[in-house]
């Protein structure tokens, strides 16, 4: 049964239920350092516990943002996709970011999960 109040917020592991958090928070790992205009990559898996892809209980979609600024969407699907992605993001600014990382359960509702960053020269 869903938590209805799951859908009326954008969750996270501190305002969220520490076990339902713990299977929905998206986790970003970022490889190397990250220089101004140069490709990088970015995995976003769902979430620090495994999360289940059945047929009425999945992820359906992965956001990833630099601040309140869109960078990509990958929509997922039940039974034929495992919810992590590995995304190719050029930053063309330098300076401290907040990479932001949004999931969404059909069940559960919306989490956010954050990757603070410095992109440098
Ligand atoms: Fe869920």
């Amino acid at each position: 049964m869903a938590e209805t109040s799951l859908f009326c917020q954008i969750n996270t592991s501190a305002t969220g239920p520490a076990e339902t958090a713990k299977k929905h928070v998206p986790v970003i790992t970022v490889s190397g350092v990250i220089k101004v205009g140069q490709p990088f990559v970015v995995t976003i898996k769902v979430g620090e516990a495994p999360h289940v892809m059945e047929s009425g209980h999945f992820i359906q979609f992965m956001d990833l943002y630099s601040g309140h600024i869109y960078i990509s969407r990958v929509d997922i699907t039940a039974e034929l996709n495992k919810p992590e992605v590995t995304l190719t993001v050029v930053l063309p600014h330098e300076g401290k970011r907040t990479l932001r990382a949004f999931s969404r359960c059909n069940l559960h509702g919306i989490w956010e999960g954050t990757k603070e960053i410095n992109v440098t020269q």
